[in-house]
């Protein structure tokens, strides 16, 4: 009689790999075993206690760290009319340590060390890698995306799956290589959050606040002359905007950010995934594009 699939973990472990099920998709590791341990003696009685205590940590309340309401003014648009709001209220400051962690970094070194110190963003339990950033800490633009998916996750690099191969075209289209060794021609990439979500899921809102403080100050520290901001999440999040990126983009914000004595310039775009999904949309993203292309050329 053919063995049971479920008693051989080997081939459990197979099936659910063949079965697409290679992710971990809760915020916390569950210890099935000690759920199982504490809810096994009986189902009513006695013990109730510590079944309650066996919820999936997803839904337990968060740490205090993460529960003080954010307070970042909006960034104004420099060519609209748009009025500026707030990211909504359910959006937390994973801030007393990311903000401390950040402001203490000297250096994109130190940076990239406290945040693989920083404990505050349950995603760096499921993700396999960092990812900080790519190009050269010299160009004079950044480029910032939503969070890092499965191939960047596995290299430790951001923008080298499908979406990356679609940016690397549109940069070398303006003449940017990521790089390239002259400011002016090269790029430099990183994403809001450095942690893949599992699944690929859309970031929620306390993971981003969470990371926001390192990506200030990883803007702090490369003061680019102008940061692309790469989808809706990237747009809205260091922006601490609510209109959806079909609104934001194709326009220029000056953003303050702390340590850079007057604010930059942001540019918000499509997300390469997007563009991917919807080709008819890259003819605008080409506007923008050469947009900062036009810019790039101007003398500082
Ligand atoms: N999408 C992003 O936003 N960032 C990456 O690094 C890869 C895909």
């Amino acid at each position: 009689m053919p063995e049971p699939q479920y008693s051989n973990p080997i081939r459990l472990l197979q099936w659910y790999a063949e079965s697409g099920i290679d992710e971990a998709i809760e915020d916390q590791p569950i210890d099935r075993y000690a759920v199982a341990a504490r809810v096994q003696p009986s189902t009513v009685g006695p013990g109730a206690d510590d079944r309650r205590q066996a919820v999936p940590a997803a839904s337990r309340p968060l740490p205090a760290a993460l529960a003080q309401p954010r307070s970042a003014p909006a960034s104004s648009p420099v060519s609209s009319g748009v009025t500026a709001s707030s990211v909504p209220a359910s959006s937390f400051d994973g801030a007393a340590d990311a903000r401390r962690l950040a402001a203490s970094a000297d250096s994109l070194e130190a940076l990239r060390a406290a945040l693989a110190a920083f404990e505050g963003c349950a995603l760096k339990q499921t993700a396999m890698n960092l990812v900080f950033a790519d190009g050269n800490p010299a160009a004079s633009v950044m480029f910032i995306g939503e969070a890092p998916g499965r191939d960047e996750d596995r290299q430790g690099l951001p923008f080298v799956g499908r979406s990356g191969k679609l940016l690397d075209r549109m940069l070398a289209a303006i003449g940017l290589d990521r790089h390239a060794e002259t400011a002016d021609q090269a790029a430099y990439i990183a994403n809001i959050l450095p942690w893949r979500p599992p699944g690929d899921r859309t970031p929620t809102a306390t993971e981003i606040a969470a990371c926001l403080p390192f990506v200030e100050r990883h803007i702090a520290l490369v003061k680019p002359r102008y940061v692309v901001l790469l989808g809706g999440t990237a747009a809205k999040s260091l922006l601490n905007r609510s209109e959806g990126i079909m609104r934001l983009r194709g326009r220029w914000y000056e953003h303050p950010v702390e340590g850079l004595d007057k604010p930059v310039s942001c540019l918000a775009t499509y997300h390469p995934a997007f563009l991917l999904r919807s080709p008819k949309e890259k003819r605008n993203a080409w506007r923008d594009f050469l947009e900062l292309k036009s810019k790039l050329g101007t003398p500082v």
